[in-house]
């Protein structure tokens, strides 16, 4: 199998959360183009509608017309986030400092998801939180008056981080994060550009009280997660090259690349001119024989959702490879942990599920099984990869699901085989 061309995957996912979230929340219209058009991003777009703010079919010009930092308005009806934990954290901050009860709602993926991690710093400013008992939603939000935080967040997580920066922008009170190691920084870049003060050392954001956000002005690079599929796709193939244009290349997001280089990957990252405040460039993929690697703690935060795929890459490379520090693979669009070793094993290869983490063995053997994706996006995509190589014979229970983050992903990964 050969690969070759010039593919510009689509937008980046979180990226094009935040850009709606700000264009709601500037003072006038913003400018977004190639925004994500995905099922998630669709639902922060919804979200955003109920809140007061109309958002226009998603395409790769929109404007929006801001209210302002304090002036989302209270919904008629449950916002419904679909799949999107992005859309639920992050909306939820804001809704926490407005005068009203809003109500989330979420498929049965989400509805599973952890709420408390958000519901108990947003407590911790004054609002009132209920979070179904499982911890999960629905969850209810009575905002009101909220008052400045110091927190310290026990996982690494963007949305957590987001959350609370978002509730400080819609109370305009300071906000500190204290996280164990950095996660995405897109909030505070984006929070930047827009005017407002953040500063960040090590782990650490502090955000200074917000009046007002000028209105958003960007094109969305591409999404470094997106790529990730099709360059792995490349590094598993047997001739010729493949060239990813206009990724965003932030690097609390490109993790990914960094352990596909240990494991032997032929890559190369051609970083270009930044865009709206984030490194954009591009990769160059070509095939390569991999080793195994360990990804411990501190790899995990900039590859948190390239992880599937990292296992995915380890069962065709020499040697074993085993992730810790992962334990939030268990609380993702599905128990990723669980969900990849079994179906790992289901397609052949020997793998093994640690609490925190898994252990893959790489070898040659034939790949032929069913995979089960319990609606995965990244799950589907990832076994989509081992499925195109030849000698697979494997069967993807549910392909549509991709639609949650790369809604013309079986295209593109076909696309990308040139013999
Ligand atoms: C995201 C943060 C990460 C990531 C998710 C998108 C974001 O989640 O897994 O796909 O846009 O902030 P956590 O914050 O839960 O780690």
């Amino acid at each position: 199998m050969k690969v070759g061309g010039v593919i510009r995957v689509p937008g980046d996912k979180s990226i094009s959360h935040r850009a709606l979230i700000f264009a709601a929340l500037a003072e006038g219209a913003s400018s977004i183009r190639d925004i994500l058009p995905s099922a998630d991003v669709q639902s922060t777009a919804g979200v955003l509608g109920a809140l007061g703010v109309p958002v226009p079919p998603l395409s790769n010009d929109i404007t929006i017309v801001g209210r302002g930092v304090r002036a989302l308005t209270a919904p008629m009806d449950d916002l419904d986030c679909g799949n999107s934990g992005t859309t639920t954290r992050l909306v939820a901050g804001i809704a926490a400092a407005r005068p009203f009860t809003s109500r989330f709602v979420g498929d049965a993926s989400l509805s599973r998801r952890p709420m408390r991690r958000i519901a108990d710093p947003l407590r911790a400013m004054g609002a009132r939180v209920d979070v179904a008992p499982a911890d999960g939603l629905p969850m209810t939000v009575h905002g009101g008056n909220l008052h400045t935080i110091e927190w310290r967040s026990e996982t690494a997580s963007a949305q957590v981080k987001s959350a609370i920066l978002l509730a400080g922008v819609a109370a305009g009170v300071a906000v500190t994060v204290h996280e164990p190691a950095r996660s995405r920084d897109h909030t505070e870049r984006m929070l930047t550009a827009l005017g407002a003060t953040v500063a960040a050392r090590g782990a650490t954001v502090e955000l200074a009280p917000v009046d007002r956000l000028a209105p958003l002005r960007i094109r969305v690079p591409a999404d470094p997660s997106s790529s990730a599929f099709l360059t792995a796709l490349a590094v598993l193939a047997h001739g010729g090259k493949l060239a990813l244009p206009d990724v965003c290349l932030n690097p609390t997001r490109i993790g990914f690349y960094r352990a596909l280089v240990r494991m032997g990957a032929e890559l190369v990252l051609e970083e270009g001119e930044s865009q709206g405040g984030e490194p954009v460039g591009t990769i160059i993929a070509r095939p390569s024989s991999l080793r195994g690697i360990d990804v411990g703690r501190d790899d995990v935060p900039s590859m948190i959702d390239e992880l599937p795929l990292v296992a995915c890459l380890a069962a065709r490379a020499r040697g074993a490879t085993t992730i810790r520090g992962a334990e939030d693979l268990r609380v993702k669009e599905s128990d990723r942990i669980a969900t990849v070793v079994a179906n790992l094993r289901a397609i052949g290869v020997n793998a093994d599920e640690l609490p925190d983490g898994m252990c893959i063995e790489g070898s040659d053997r034939p790949l032929r099984g069913r995979v089960l994706t319990h609606g995965d996006h990244r799950v589907a995509m990832a076994f989509g990869v081992l499925r195109a190589l030849p000698g697979s014979a494997i069967e993807i229970d549910d392909t549509s699901c991709v639609a949650v983050s790369y809604p013309g992903f079986w295209d593109d990964l076909s696309r990308a085989v040139v013999s």
